[in-house]
């Protein structure tokens, strides 16, 4: 980590997490904690809490969680040192200079100067499309286009002008190096001299989700080649990770994300009303759009295309979709190509219903698949229902896939119970694979999971009532957690009892790196079980659960044990278990 542990626990403590919170989301209190609508899903009931005695935040509906450093990462999609940038500043902190080695600064300093350029340019590209010059641009986009001046604005159009290198002295004049400005992808410098890049085209920013301008796009107005022009890719334009319309798109709260081919596709969206539109930029749909679109939605609308190559992109994209955990549907466009065209002709309310009708994205890749085959021949008929048959076992769950299949077979005229054993024939096929790993048996299963919850019960008690540590001195420590997980939140929190006398929940959450971590220690430290039990109930399962840690363990130390002694230790150990009370008033 590259600021101490007191500066990130300072940070932390001056940012009261309800606060800080209560900024993004709208949040009523509900006796000790506070409640909302959960921002990293879209619900209707307020599954989200935020406990200010703990300083941690946990969603019920879908497991998000952790401490106030955890919540503006998520949310903002910060990096560490950016949260906690944020977090200082917000409470007037003061952060210690950073060492860097001297490359990384360099970096970092260099990164800065090509943003500071693209920021220049966009501002120089917005400018030109006021001037006499650039009405051309102007009116191709107000008129030819049917955008709005407020639109024009939003995106921040703008236009390159028709001689060979203005930018590129405008950017000269304000300081930069030519280095630099190579570097930035907006200009060439070579041998014959130094030129602009794009030049009488109308221009339009790509910017990150936090608004920065790292590349452009620019179209001809009118025929051309190549129509679009685009940034080449730099140190700060990645193009398999910025989707063109994010940063917008991210705030809109809509139940999905509508993904599509244009630069002026997403414009006519958000202009029609539907803010919600990104597009990938001018390159294939990769896994981390994927991921970047996971952060803010669970479900994804498809509107490639309606051409053969738009078709084909909707297939590559679906199982990346899928891959990431996002379910995808295909919204139709027919007869019009895209988006931009559907919306100029048919408007906005036939745009939603073409949404509300969107096609289910396995319904969609059997529609395509049925142009390979002739259903009039019976052995290309047959071919086509084998493939369907493959493609139904991606459905593990066997509800799933009997209410896939029905679908199916009632849409292409298939008798079920035959479809039924062609995906029975594939699947024992799949099953005999030596690949195929047995799961463990359910019962050996069960007593794990039982043993898990014990450790997770005991360390929420110890979170909601630190006066147990005094109680169970001797009796448990961190080694009996052996669920790897626990046992490193078991040590954290010993260790934070013995030096303080009490224990800080959300500073522990610090110590873990992965937001797989942070949700799962908040949702361990948010339960509470205080109220569900009275004293002689609580007494009675605080004495089962140790109980049960120390079996596990012993169970498990017996098996690694390989002295005498120690055996003998831990059977003594298992004996006293028997007469164990420990008495909690
Ligand atoms: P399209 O050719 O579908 O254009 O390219 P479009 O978005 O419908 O544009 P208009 O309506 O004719 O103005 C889709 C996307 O592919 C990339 C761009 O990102 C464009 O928005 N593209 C296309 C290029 O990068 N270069 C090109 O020459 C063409
Ligand atoms: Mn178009």
């Amino acid at each position: 980590m590259m600021y101490s542990e007191d500066i990130v626990e300072e940070v932390r403590s001056r940012n009261d997490i309800v606060d800080v919170i209560s900024s993004y989301v709208n949040l009523k209190k509900k006796g000790s904690r506070y409640f909302g609508l959960c921002p990293f899903h879209n619900e209707k009931s307020a599954s989200f809490c935020v406990s200010p005695d703990k300083q941690l935040y946990n969603c019920f509906g879908c497991g998000a969680g952790g401490n106030v450093y955890t919540f503006v990462m998520e949310y903002e999609n910060y990096s560490f040192p950016e949260a906690i940038k944020s977090l200082a500043d917000r409470a007037g902190v003061k952060l210690p200079e950073v060492e860097q080695s001297a490359e990384d600064k360099k970096k970092a300093d260099f990164n800065a100067l090509l943003l500071e350029i693209n920021k220049e340019a966009a501002k120089y590209f917005y400018y030109q499309l006021r001037t006499n010059r650039g009405e051309i641009g102007y009116k191709y986009l107000i008129e030819k286009r049917q955008l709005s001046e407020e639109t024009v604005k939003k995106f921040g159009l703008g236009f390159s002008n028709k001689t060979s290198n203005d930018l590129y002295q405008y950017l000269k004049s304000k300081g930069y190096r030519d280095d630099v400005l190579k570097e930035s992808g907006l200009v060439t410098i070579d041998e014959r001299g130094c030129f602009d890049k794009f030049w009488n085209r109308v221009m339009f920013p790509i910017m990150d989700i936090h608004n920065r301008v790292i590349g452009f796009g620019g179209r001809v107005m009118g025929e051309g080649e190549p129509k679009y022009l685009n940034s080449p890719e730099t140190r700060i334009f990645d193009k398999s990770r910025n989707l063109y319309g994010m940063n917008i798109a991210r705030t809109s709260r809509r139940p999905n994300i509508i993904v599509c081919e244009g630069y002026l596709d997403v414009i006519a969206l958000h202009q029609a009303g539907f803010s919600n539109a990104v597009a990938s930029l001018g390159t294939a749909f990769t896994s981390q759009h994927a991921s970047l679109l996971k952060r803010y939605t669970n479900e994804v609308l498809l509107t490639y295309d309606s051409d053969n190559a738009g078709t084909k992109a909707a297939l590559r994209a679906i199982p990346i979709l899928k891959e990431a955990g996002l379910s995808a549907k295909i919204i139709r466009m027919a007869p019009y190509k895209d988006p931009d065209e559907f919306i100029k002709n048919l408007g906005a309310e036939e745009f939603q219903k073409r949404i509300d009708e969107a096609t289910n994205s396995f319904f969609f890749e059997i529609e395509v698949l049925k142009r390979d085959f002739d259903m009039n021949d019976p052995e290309q008929k047959t071919r086509f229902h084998n493939e369907i048959a493959k493609k139904l076992l991606v459905f593990e769950e066997e509800i799933e896939r009997k209410n896939y299949m029905d679908a199916i077979a009632r849409e292409y005229d298939i008798d079920v119970k035959s479809l039924e054993k062609l995906v029975n024939t594939y699947g024992y096929k799949k099953l005999s694979q030596p690949t195929y790993q047995r799961q463990a048996p359910v019962d050996r299963q069960a007593k794990d999971d039982g043993i898990k919850y014990a450790q997770r019960l005991m360390l929420t008690w110890l979170v909601e009532e630190p006066a147990l540590f005094k109680k169970l001195e001797g009796i448990i420590s961190p080694k009996e957690f052996t669920e790897e997980f626990y046992g490193k939140v078991a040590k954290l929190l010993f260790e934070q009892y013995e030096t303080s006398g009490t224990v800080n929940p959300a500073k522990i959450i610090d110590y873990f790196t992965t937001e797989e971590e942070h949700k799962q220690a908040a949702a361990l430290f948010n339960t509470s079980i205080r109220e569900e039990l009275s004293d002689s109930e609580k007494e009675r399962a605080i004495n089962e659960t140790v109980r049960r840690i120390k079996a596990n363990w012993c169970e498990i130390a017996g098996g690694k044990a390989t002295d005498f002694n120690e055996l003998m230790e831990i059977s003594r150990i298992k004996q006293s278990l028997q007469n164990l009370h420990i008495s909690i008033n």
